[in-house]
């Protein structure tokens, strides 16, 4: 029996209670708060890589400090490619369930799979989230593509090309720009990465949803990787946590929402946050993002970088393998993780 087919279960539009979330996980959306958001940084001014504008780097400083979190505009990218790439991601989910249905898979050795994320409930159950995630990786496009439906593999190929080539670009201009604003050389976060960086997308699907304030369509989460590019599709639904209360991040034309990582909180010793995020359901229209994310391969180790390491800033996190961080992430499948806090070095009062 097939465990999923939310596009079936939600046509015609019911909310069956197995994506009913326990009242205390439900998103309380009248508590949201809508005047708040995250920075919005115009880029248009260090297009150049040697006019790399302070003030910019300051703002982006300023935003991973505060927030984790911000949008860009005039980032260079073409609107083009963003449309494209938004295009074949509504297409890839507009295809009828049963032409995806082979792709859905539990198994997170899958390089290429459908997936739907869930909540596990005190007897055990599972509650789903009102959500399809299509995972993948940015390269070996062709091995992607060629699980795809017929009629939208050309169209996949040449929007995923396209676009994983700009933000693999975008993606390493914004870790220059950190970089310089923890006080480190320009290359240094892209070299601590290391060779082969993991560059994984993952389009995401959220139907209209009969009673949003029911269910969740990602519940709150922190990215594992390093940094994640977002491009979101015109209604919003993406929520910031903020001392402790939910802000809902705006549709933006032509912005990419940034957020960084748990690799970037370990890296800089905790002075840049990873922080937590979710996404709500509306009863309005479907909704869709892609997040392209960016991070170190399995191999590579990652802790506070040395430059960042003083008397007053003793190392927070101990040295990791990649892989090491990865088996404690899908260790905690379903529960609200708690992944980088098992590399935490005890606190020293001395
Ligand atoms: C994610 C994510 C948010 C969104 O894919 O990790 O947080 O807006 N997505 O869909
Ligand atoms: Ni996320």
């Amino acid at each position: 029996m097939k465990s999923f087919e939310l596009a079936k279960e939600s046509s015609p539009l019911s909310l069956t209670p197995k994506f009913i979330f326990p009242e205390s996980k439900r998103p309380n959306l009248s508590e949201v708060k809508s005047l708040d958001s995250i920075p919005i940084i115009d880029l248009s001014y260090c297009h150049d890589k040697n006019h790399s504008s302070l003030e910019v780097i300051h703002k982006i400083s300023k935003a991973c400090e505060e927030f984790g979190f911000f949008q860009i505009v005039n980032h260079g990218v073409p609107q083009q490619a963003c449309h494209k790439m938004m295009k074949a991601i509504t297409d890839f989910f507009e295809l009828p369930s049963e032409e995806r249905e082979s792709l859905y898979s539990t198994d997170h050795t899958k390089s290429v799979r459908l997936l739907n994320y869930y909540l596990k409930v005190e007897d055990g159950e599972k509650v789903k989230c009102w959500s399809e995630c299509f995972s993948h990786p940015w390269y070996l496009i062709d091995d992607t593509v060629s699980l795809l439906p017929e009629k939208i593999r050309t169209q996949y190929r040449e929007a995923l090309t396209e676009y994983a080539k700009e933000i693999g670009s975008l993606v390493r201009r914004l870790l220059g720009l950190i970089s310089i604003g923890l006080g480190l050389e320009e290359d240094c976060l892209l070299k601590k990465l290391g060779e082969q960086p993991r560059q994984r997308a993952q389009a995401n699907f959220y139907p209209p949803c009969p009673d949003p304030e029911l269910t969740m369509g990602l519940t709150e989460h922190t990215d594992f990787n390093a940094l994640t590019v977002v491009l979101q599709s015109e209604i919003s639904g993406l929520q910031v946590n903020k001392d402790g209360k939910w802000i809902s991040v705006p549709f933006i034309p032509n912005a990419f929402v940034i957020n960084l990582a748990d690799q970037i909180q370990v890296l800089s010793n905790g002075r840049y946050k990873s922080v937590l995020h979710r996404a709500v359901t509306n009863n309005v229209s479907p909704r869709l993002s892609m997040a392209m994310f960016f991070g170190p391969n399995v191999d590579t180790t990652i802790g506070p970088i040395q430059e960042l390491i003083d008397e007053e800033h003793p190392p927070k996190y101990r040295n990791y393998r990649f892989s090491e961080f990865l088996e404690e992430f899908f260790n905690q499948e379903g529960s609200k993780r708690m992944v980088k806090e098992a590399f935490e070095l005890p606190h020293e009062n001395s």
